[in-house]
C-alpha cells in the first residue's frame, strides 16, 4: 500500500499536529475542518513553528515554503477524494464520528484507509458505520503530535493485518514509533496512566501528602518528568474524571472509581490550568 496523499479531518489540537507531521515527512496534505477560521488557524499554527525553524536554522526558508505548499485546506470532505488515508480528528462523539465515516467511505477511493485518532470510542463501532469495515483502523497520536514520538495502532474486528501494517509503516515514516493493541478502553497508554493520576489524587485526598509533595515524590522517587498532579491540571480534571467513570462503567471494576478529590474539583470549576485553578493554583503566577 503506498501512501501520497494523506487526508486529516478536524484541523483543532490534534489534528493540526498530525497535518504538520504528515507534511514535514514529504506527503501532501489535505486538511478539512468545519469552517474556515479553524483551518486558517491551523495553517498559521504550522507556519509559525516552520518560521522558527527557519529563524533557529534548522530549516532552510524554502523547505518552510515547499512545505506550506504540501498543505491544502477545505471545508468540504469531497476534497478526500483522492487522499490514500484520511485521518479524522474530530470531537470525541460516537454518532458524530459513524456519520462523518460513513461518509468519507462514499467519498474516498474503494482502496482508501480511514482511520481514527479517537482516544476511546471502539474502532469496530465506528468500522460498521462504514463500507468498508476491513479498512478502519485506530491511528492514536498523543499530544503535542510534532514532539510525542508514539501512535497505538489499534485494528477493529474486522481490519486487515495488511491495513495494521501499512499504518504501522505510515506512522514510522512521519516519523513516528508504532505500537499495536487490541481494541480495549485506553488502550495501552492511558489505560495505565489514567488510573496512576488517580491514584495520586486518592493520595491527595486522603491527606498523605500535599499536591507538591506527591508530585515531588513521583518526580524524584520515580524519575518521572511530571508529577501525577500537575499533569492532570495540564489535560483536565473533568477530562481525567470522565475517563475514569469511562473504565469504571466499561470494565465493572470498582478499582477504578474515581477520587473524589476530582469531583469536588469539577464541581468548583477547577478543572486545572484551563480555568486557571485545579490541583495548584496558576492565577497567582
Ligand atoms: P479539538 O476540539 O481541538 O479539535 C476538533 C476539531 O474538529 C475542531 O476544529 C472542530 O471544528 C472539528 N470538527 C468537529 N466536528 C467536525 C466535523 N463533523 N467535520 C469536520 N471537522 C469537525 O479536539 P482535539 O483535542 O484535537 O481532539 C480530536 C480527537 O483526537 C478526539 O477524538 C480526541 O479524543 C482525540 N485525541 C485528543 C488528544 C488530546 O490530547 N487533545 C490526544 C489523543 C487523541
Amino acid at each position: 500500500m503506498e501512501f501520497k496523499a494523506i487526508g486529516v479531518l478536524g484541523a483543532g489540537t490534534m489534528g493540526a499536529g498530525i497535518a504538520q507531521v504528515c507534511a514535514e515527512a514529504g506527503f501532501k496534505v489535505v486538511l478539512v475542518d468545519i469552517a474556515p477560521e479553524f483551518v486558517d488557524k491551523a495553517v498559521k499554527g504550522m507556519n509559525k513553528n516552520w518560521s522558527k525553524a527557519v529563524e533557529k536554522g534548522k530549516m532552510a526558508a524554502d523547505q518552510a515554503e515547499k512545505l506550506n505548499a504540501l498543505v491544502t485546506t477545505s471545508t468540504d470532505n469531497a476534497a478526500f477524494k483522492d487522499c490514500d488515508i484520511v485521518i479524522e480528528a474530530i470531537v470525541e462523539n460516537i454518532d458524530i464520528k459513524k456519520k462523518v465515516f460513513k461518509q468519507l467511505g462514499e467519498i474516498c477511493g474503494p482502496d482508501a484507509i480511514l482511520a481514527s485518532n479517537t482516544s476511546a470510542l471502539s474502532i469496530t463501532e465506528i468500522a460498521a458505520a462504514t463500507n468498508r469495515p476491513n479498512k478502519v483502523v485506530g491511528m492514536h497520536f498523543f499530544n503535542p503530535v510534532p514532539v510525542m514520538k508514539l501512535i497505538e495502532v489499534i485494528p477493529g474486528a474486522e481490519t486487515t493485518d495488511d491495513v495494521v501494517e501499512a499504518v504501522m509503516d505510515l506512522s514510522r515514516k512521519i516519523g513516528k514509533e508504532p505500537v499495536r493493541a487490541k481494541e480495549s478502553p485506553g488502550f495501552i497508554v492511558n489505560r495505565i496512566l489514567v488510573p496512576y493520576i488517580n491514584e495520586a489524587a486518592i493520595v491527595y485526598q486522603e491527606g498523605i501528602a500535599s499536591a507538591e509533595e506527591i508530585d515531588k515524590a513521583m518526580k524524584l522517587g520515580a524519575n518521572m518528568p511530571m508529577g501525577p498532579l500537575a499533569l492532570c491540571d495540564l489535560v483536565g480534571i473533568d477530562v481525567v474524571l470522565a475517563i475514569c467513570e469511562y473504565y469504571w462503567r466499561e470494565f465493572g471494576d470498582s478499582k477504578y472509581r474515581p477520587s473524589l478529590a476530582f469531583r469536588q474539583k469539577v464541581r468548583a470549576g477547577h478543572l486545572g490550568m484551563k480555568t486557571g485553578k485545579g490541583f495548584y493554583d496558576y492565577t497567582k503566577k
